[in-house]
């Protein structure tokens, strides 16, 4: 049993779990695997109108969300984690871009958890970001580079992307193993039943039964794909390999 957590500060708990109930990270949470929380940020408002956002200074259109209010959001998450520090991530498109070896090093640097805040309308106060990087650690992080109505679907990208890293969640270590980005390299095709399809084959060698075939044609598939696809990941994944030779 894990104690992983992910609480989620959000102005729409009910987008929560959403499409993840129905995936192998749903299935998960129904065992216990790990948990997930959502703290309402309009909670944290303390007019009667539950205000939790206001006009950007300077101009603009659109509404900012309160420094004081997301502050004691924020505050409130961290409560429900004990000694261990969960990361604390601001989904936004000005983050880092999320790749697997952030998502690695989160689940071996965090066990606790995350607290995941979803920003939306044009922003929270920069202020309140600042304090919590400062004194917390807190990171930023984007899915990419596209806008998103908000950092909903963004925490639930990210949230997918670590529960499958748990241990129990995805049956066989060897498929997390064997999948693409873990060795930098994108998968190599894969194919069922039957051995002829609207005229297309399933590749000879694969119907060898020689598995040491069988894996140097997978390789280089890989290859061959990463480098005609991804051509960033491929000079990382020389780079890679030439450290590992040394
Ligand atoms: N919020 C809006 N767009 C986003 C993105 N691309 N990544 C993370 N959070 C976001």
């Amino acid at each position: 049993m894990t104690n992983w957590q992910a609480t989620v500060l959000t102005l729409f708990p009910e987008m929560f779990p959403g499409p993840l109930a129905h995936s192998l990270a749903g299935r998960a949470l129904r065992e216990s695997l790990w948990l997930l929380k959502t703290i309402d940020i309009r909670g944290f408002a303390h007019d009667k109108h539950q205000t939790v956002d206001d006009t950007c200074v300077g101009g603009g259109a659109g509404m900012v969300l309160k420094a004081d209010i997301v502050d004691a959001a924020l505050t409130h998450a961290c409560s429900q984690y004990n000694e261990e520090k969960p990361a604390i991530i601001y989904l936004t498109p000005r983050g880092e871009p999320l790749r697997q070896p952030r998502v690695r090093s989160l689940m071996k640097n965090n066990p606790s958890g995350c607290i995941l805040l979803c920003g939306r309308y044009e922003g929270i106060d920069d202020r309140v970001i600042e304090k919590w990087r400062e004194e917390k650690g807190l990171i930023e992080i984007s899915i990419g580079d596209y806008i998103l109505s908000g950092g909903e679907i963004a925490a639930l990208t990210l949230m997918d992307a670590c529960v499958r890293l748990l241990p129990g969640v995805v049956n066989k270590q060897e498929s997390l193993e064997s999948e693409s980005f873990e060795l930098d390299l994108l998968e190599f095709p894969q194919y069922t039943k039957p051995q002829n399809w609207q005229g297309k084959a399933v590749p000879e060698v694969l119907l060898s039964g020689d598995h040491k075939k069988i894996a140097t044609w997978r390789q280089g598939q890989s290859e061959k794909i990463t480098k005609e696809r991804r051509p960033d990941l491929w000079d990382a994944y020389l780079k890679n390999d030439l450290s590992h030779q040394k």
